[in-house]
C-alpha cells in the first residue's frame, strides 16, 4: 500500500491583473490535503477509483464510452502512460480531501497531485516535482480550459509560486514564516464570472483598469522581494494596499470588506480578499500573538469556515499529516 499527499493553495497577491500579464504571488496551504492510496488489487479488476466524499466510485475498465472521463480517471491514465505502464493494471486507488472545493484552494490540483505521486510511489518511481506538475497541468487543462498553471505549480512543488502568464513559474522561498489566516464568506463566486465582469470594466475604461493592473503587478514584485527577505510588515502593507485596489476593480462585496476591516482591527499585518472576488476566501497576515484574536474574530464576523495555515522557509513536498475530516461535496460530484 503507497499513500500520498498534496497541500491545497491560494493566492497572496495579484489576483485578475494576473489574467492581464502583471505578475502574481501564491503559496500552498499545506493545513488543508489530499491523501490518495494505492493497493495492489486482484487479477482482472483493472483500476478502481474510490473517492467516497465525492461519492464516486470510478473503474476505467467499465466506463461508459459516451461519459467524459472523469479528472480522476485522466490524472490516472496519464500517470501509467508516463510510467510506461498498462492502464490495465489491477489497482484500488482510494482518495480522500479536507481541501475544500470550488472555493480558490486548489482541490482538483490537490487531488491529481496526491494520485499522480501515489501511484509512481507504488511502481517505485519518484518523480520530480516538474514532472507531477506538468501531469497534473495536462488534467488541468483537459477540465477548466485554459489554466494558468498557477495551481498544479504552487501545490507539486508546495512552495510559493512567483507567476507571469506565458512565462515560465518561478518557485521560491521565504525568508520568515508567514502564518495566514484564510477566511471563507460561504458566498459562491464562479471566477468565470468575476473574470468577465472585470473585462467588460477594463473594456469600458481602459486606461483607468490598467493602472490598476500597473499597481497590483508592482505590489506583487515588491511582496515577493519582501516575502524573500522575511519583512513581514512590508508584505502586510502590501497586502492591504491590494485590497484597496480590488475594491477599486469592483471585485469586493461587504462581507469580504468587513471580514477584512475585522482581521485589521484585530491586529492583522495585512488583510486582503483573495481569488476571484465577490465571494469566496479573504487571507490575513497575522503572527503568533495575533492569530487566535483573528480567527475568533473572523468566526464570528461571519466567516462560514476558517483555516490557519503557515508557509515555512525550506519547504517541498512534505509526507503526508494525518488525515482530517472529509470536504465539503459539489452536487455534481466534481473535485
Ligand atoms: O479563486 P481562484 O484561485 O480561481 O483565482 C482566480 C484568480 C483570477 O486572477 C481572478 C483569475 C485567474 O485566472 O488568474
Amino acid at each position: 500500500m503507497t499513500v500520498a499527499c498534496a497541500p491545497g493553495k491560494i493566492i497572496l497577491v495579484g489576483e485578475h491583473a494576473v489574467v492581464y500579464g502583471r505578475p502574481a504571488v501564491a503559496v500552498p496551504v499545506s493545513q488543508v490535503r489530499a491523501e490518495a492510496t494505492v493497493e495492489d488489487a486482484e487479477e482482472g479488476q483493472g483500476v478502481i477509483i474510490a473517492a467516497a466524499d465525492l461519492g464516486l466510485t470510478l473503474s476505467l475498465m467499465q466506463r461508459e464510452p459516451d461519459r467524459a472521463p472523469h479528472p480522476l480517471e485522466v490524472t490516472v491514465t496519464g500517470v501509467l502512460e508516463h510510467l510506461g505502464l498498462s492502464t490495465e493494471e489491477n489497482l484500488t486507488i482510494t482518495v480522500k480531501s479536507t481541501v475544500p472545493i470550488a472555493r480558490g484552494l486548489g482541490s482538483g490540483a490537490a487531488v491529481s497531485t496526491a494520485v499522480t505521486r501515489a501511484v509512481a510511489q507504488h511502481f517505485s518511481v519518484e518523480l520530480t516535482s516538474e514532472e507531477v506538475s506538468g501531469l497534473v497541468y495536462e488534467v488541468e487543462r483537459l477540465h477548466h480550459g485554459t489554466p494558468s498553471g498557477i495551481d498544479n505549480t504552487v501545490i507539486a512543488y508546495e512552495r510559493p509560486v512567483y507567476f507571469i502568464r506565458g512565462e515560465r513559474l518561478e518557485t521560491f522561498q521565504v525568508g520568515r514564516a508567514l502564518s495566514l489566516v484564510i477566511g471563507d464568506t460561504g458566498v459562491s463566486s464562479p471566477t468565470r464570472e468575476v473574470v468577465g465582469a472585470v473585462r467588460q470594466a477594463w473594456q469600458r475604461a481602459r486606461e483607468r483598469y490598467e493602472d490598476l493592473f500597473d499597481r497590483v503587478g508592482a505590489i506583487a514584485v515588491d511582496v515577493r522581494q519582501a516575502m524573500e527577505s522575511g519583512d513581514l510588515g512590508t508584505v502586510g502593507l502590501m497586502m492591504d494596499e491590494n485590497h484597496r485596489l480590488l475594491q477599486e476593480m469592483d471585485v469586493s462585496s461587504p462581507l469580504l470588506d468587513s471580514l477584512v476591516d475585522v482581521a485589521k482591527r484585530r491586529g492583522a499585518l495585512g488583510a486582503k480578499l483573495s481569488g476571484a472576488g465577490r465571494g469566496g476566501n479573504m487571507i490575513a497576515l497575522v503572527s503568533a500573538e495575533t492569530r487566535d484574536g483573528v480567527q475568533r474574530a473572523l468566526a464570528s464576523a461571519g466567516a462560514q469556515c476558517v483555516i490557519h495555515t503557515e508557509v515555512l522557509p525550506e519547504t517541498g513536498p512534505t509526507l503526508c499529516l494525518a488525515s482530517s475530516s472529509a470536504p465539503a461535496k459539489t452536487d455534481d460530484g466534481m473535485i
